[in-house]
C-alpha cells in the first residue's frame, strides 16, 4: 500500500489506500451524521451531476450511489458502455476529458483496475471505483462503518475472511484493516491467496503498529476469536467459467454455524453481497442472529452520500 495522501483533500478514490486515516475517520463520522440527519445535507450538491459507468451488473452499488446522489440533490447520471462511445473503442483518456467537462464526479464500475487509474489520470474531476476485478473500496466503506456500529470501535478488531484470498472484497479488507488497525487474516486455498502485492503494501503500512494481516489456509484458525466473519462468493463477475473448479478448491471455506461458534461470543457475520446460500455461506448463518447483512447493505448509502459530498467538495483540479 503505498503512503496516503498527506493532505485531507481528497482527489480520487481507486482504492482504500487513496485514504488518508484522518480522512477515512472523517468520512465515517460523516457518514454517521448523515443517518442521523440527513435533511441536513438535502441540496449540499443542488446542481451537481455524477456519471456513473457500470461495466458490470451491480444491485447495491448502482441503486445506492443513484440515491446517494438524489439526496443530496446532484443528478445521478447512469451509462453503460453500450450507451458511451466507449463500447465502440473510444479511449478511456478521451471519455475521461470529455466527461470531465460536464459532470462533477465519474463513478466507476469494470473489470481491471488499471482502468480506473486510466480514467482518474485524465479526469480533472475526482473518480470513484464502484468495484474492479482487484478493489471494491465502497464496499469496504460500509463494512467499516457496520463494524464501527456493531462494536463502537474498530482499532483492535479482528476480522476473518474466508474464501477467495484474491477477491476484490478481500483486498479492499486488508487495507481497510491496515488503515483502521483491525487485524485481518484470510483464509484461502493456496492457489487463490491475496495478491502480494496487496498484501505486502498493506502489511508495509502497519509495520511496528502490532495490527496483523495474516494468510492461513485453515478456516477454523482464521475464524478463532474473530469480531467478523465475512464471506464473499467464490467466482466473482467475469470469473464464471471457473465455476466448478472454484467450487470444489473452496468448499472446506464454507461458512458454516459450526465455524461462526469458533469466533467471539457476539461476533457479527458479514457479507457485501449478493450470496449463494449453501456454497461460500449456510443460510443458517447469512439468514440467522449473529448475520449483520442487511444493515451491512443499507450502509452503503450514507457511506457513499458521505464519499460523494468529501470528494466533489475538492472541486476541479
Ligand atoms: N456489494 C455490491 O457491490 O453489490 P452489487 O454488485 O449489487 O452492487
Ligand atoms: N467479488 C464479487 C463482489 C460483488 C459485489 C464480484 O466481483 O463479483
Amino acid at each position: 500500500m503505498d503512503a496516503p495522501l498527506t493532505t485531507r483533500r481528497l482527489v480520487h478514490f481507486t482504492r482504500i489506500s487513496d485514504l488518508a486515516p484522518a480522512t477515512l475517520t472523517e468520512l465515517l463520522e460523516l457518514a454517521e451524521t448523515m443517518k442521523e440527519a440527513p435533511a441536513h445535507y438535502e441540496n449540499a450538491l443542488h446542481g451537481h451531476s455524477i456519471a456513473c459507468i457500470f461495466e458490470k451488473p451491480s444491485t447495491r452499488t448502482r441503486v445506492s450511489f443513484a440515491a446517494a446522489a438524489a439526496r443530496l440533490g446532484a443528478t445521478p447520471i447512469a451509462l453503460t458502455p453500450q450507451e458511451l462511445q466507449l463500447g465502440r473503442g473510444e479511449s478511456i483518456a478521451d471519455t475521461a476529458r470529455s466527461l470531465s467537462g460536464y459532470v462533477d464526479a465519474i463513478v466507476i464500475r469494470t473489470f481491471a483496475q488499471e482502468t480506473v487509474e486510466e480514467l482518474a489520470r485524465w479526469a480533472s474531476v475526482p473518480v470513484v471505483n464502484a468495484l474492479s476485478n482487484e478493489h471494491h473500496p465502497c464496499q469496504a466503506l460500509a463494512d467499516l462503518l457496520t463494524i464501527k456500529e456493531a462494536f463502537g470501535d474498530l482499532a483492535g478488531r479482528r476480522v476473518a475472511f474466508i474464501g477467495d484470498g484474491g477477491d476484490n472484497v478481500a483486498h479492499s479488507l486488508l487495507e481497510a484493516g491496515a488503515l483502521a488497525g483491525m487485524d485481518v487474516t484470510i483464509a484461502c486455498p493456496r492457489e487463490y491467496a491475496p495478491d502480494p502485492r496487496v498484501l505486502h503494501g498493506a502489511r508495509a503500512y502497519v509495520e511496528d503498529t502490532g495490527v496483523e494481516l495474516q494468510v492461513v489456509h485453515d478456516p477454523a484458525i482464521a475464524v478463532a476469536g474473530a469480531h467478523v466473519v465475512y464471506a464473499d462468493v467464490w467466482a466473482s463477475m467475469g470469473e464464471e467459467s471457473e465455476r466448478d473448479v472454484r467450487r470444489r478448491a473452496l468448499a472446506p471455506y464454507q461458512v458454516t454455524e459450526e465455524l461462526m461458534a469458533l469466533a467471539q461470543p457476539g461476533a457479527i457475520f458479514l457479507h457485501c453481497l449478493p450470496a449463494k446460500r449453501g456454497e461460500e455461506v449456510a443460510a443458517e448463518v447469512i439468514d440467522g442472529p449473529q448475520s449483520a447483512v442487511w444493515r451491512q447493505s443499507a450502509n452503503r448509502l450514507p457511506t457513499e452520500e458521505a464519499l460523494l459530498l468529501l470528494v466533489t467538495r475538492g472541486g476541479r483540479q
